[in-house]
């Protein structure tokens, strides 16, 4: 094991049943093939759909990948969590200005940062919403982004 143990992520987007919970289930997927002890979890700035299952388009992306997410739950993000987690990805800048909102003067800038800043070779750092279109190529696209700047965490803090 190396000295990067038990590092903490967090993945937000709005609802935390499209983007972040495909964050959660790639991240867990390499964190194990890894075989690294770190630790994953996903949530959303809004509470709208607490308690509410994935939404199926990201399921059955995820599925095609052989990454079970069916399972997850969405939550709502909370002011504490900027002192649970080590590194928390948003998927666009409207969640990053949320979390900012939701800690206050706890916000601390150094944990928090758009996923796609980690790829160098995409333009657009939001991860655009499939929740508006629906489609299984818009589900596919955000997981492949995702899976990508997933590749980088695993390679950044290994
Ligand atoms: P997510 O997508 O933030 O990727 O989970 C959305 C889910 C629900 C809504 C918007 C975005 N909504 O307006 O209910």
């Amino acid at each position: 094991m190396n000295s990067n143990t038990n590092l903490k992520f967090l993945f937000v987007c709005l609802g935390n049943i499209c983007r972040s919970p495909l964050g959660e289930g790639i991240l867990r997927s390499k964190i194990k093939f890894s075989n690294l002890n770190w630790e994953v979890e996903s949530c959303g700035t809004s509470n709208e759909h607490e308690g509410e299952p994935p939404h199926e388009g990201s399921i059955k992306v995820a599925k095609k990948y052989n990454i079970d997410i069916s399972k997850q739950v969405s939550k709502p993000f909370k002011k504490e969590y900027i002192n649970k987690f080590d590194y928390i990805y948003v998927m666009d800048e409207s969640n990053y200005q949320n979390v900012a909102y939701i800690c206050g003067q706890s916000f601390n800038d150094k944990k928090v940062d758009l996923l796609l800043n980690l790829l160098d070779d995409v333009k657009d750092k939001n991860v655009p919403d499939p929740w508006y279109s629906e489609t299984d190529e818009a589900f596919n696209k955000v997981f492949l982004l995702i899976d990508k700047a997933c590749d980088k965490i695993i390679k950044k803090f290994k």
